[in-house]
């Protein structure tokens, strides 16, 4: 009897720990369009889901992802991501897009990761140079020049960056392959964090001045990105 209830135990933990995995969970239905009114709600599988009777074409689309955005900041680009909070109806599918633009001569999408999708990326206009980094202890940097129709793909969770090397604005299209990728931009989280992190720790961790350390923070703190 006892040995029966340790292998039930067994079977709940092995299910718990698959349901926590690292993906998106695959639906189990057409589709569950998600909605911030729990009360409202018939389902649960992600986020709320929408009672699919109420569901229209609206939870599934979205317009004017052809108007370039205004790239005059300082890295020299601006990303549109469309994810579960702007497309409800991509709730429990595991994809979101994103169009990407990028100011003439260095535009930069500046290093970042996404914690929970991989990126297949399109270039449209301009030229971008594009890489990732692999992993302790290797750190390979694999890096491309790409065209206009050129495809790259950036797995899930490593270090990347697009830059456009032309003297023209450059236009990029991705999809991901979770419905809330997630971005952590690497010198905003590590210099930029609230409440920041004792410069004395970035100061080691990149064997730099302290003074340089306090002067990034000022830099990057304060949500002035
Ligand atoms: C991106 O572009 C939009 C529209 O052009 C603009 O409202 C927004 O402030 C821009 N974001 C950044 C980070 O520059």
């Amino acid at each position: 009897m006892k040995s029966v209830r340790y292998q039930v135990a067994f079977v709940v933990l092995a299910l718990a720990s698959s349901i926590a995995s690292a993906f998106d969970p695959s639906p189990l239905q057409d589709f569950c369009v998600a909605i911030n009114d729990p009360k409202a709600a018939v389902l649960v599988n992600g986020k709320f889901c929408r009672n699919p009777k109420f569901t229209t074409a609206n939870d599934f689309s979205f317009s004017g992802l052809n108007i370039p955005r205004n790239t005059v900041n300082r890295v020299g680009s601006n990303v549109t991501l469309l994810n579960v909070d702007q497309i409800p109806g991509l709730n429990t599918l595991g994809i979101s897009l994103a169009r990407i633009d990028y100011a003439p001569n260095g535009g930069l999408n500046p290093p970042h990761t996404h914690p929970r999708g991989t990126e297949i990326l399109v270039v449209v206009e301009g030229t971008l140079f594009v890489g990732f980094v692999t992993s302790n202890p290797d750190n390979r940097f694999i890096s491309k020049l790409l065209y206009p129709g050129d495809v790259f793909v950036f797995p899930i969770g490593l270090i990347h960056f697009q830059v456009n090397v032309v003297e023209t604005p450059a236009v990029a299209f991705a999809g991901l392959s979770s419905q809330n990728p997630g971005t952590i931009t690497i010198a905003d989280a590590v210099f930029g964090s609230d409440p920041l992190i004792n410069p004395d720790v970035l100061a080691k961790a990149f064997q730099l001045d302290n003074k340089i350390v306090i002067n990034l923070q000022k830099l990057f703190g304060g949500n002035n990105n």
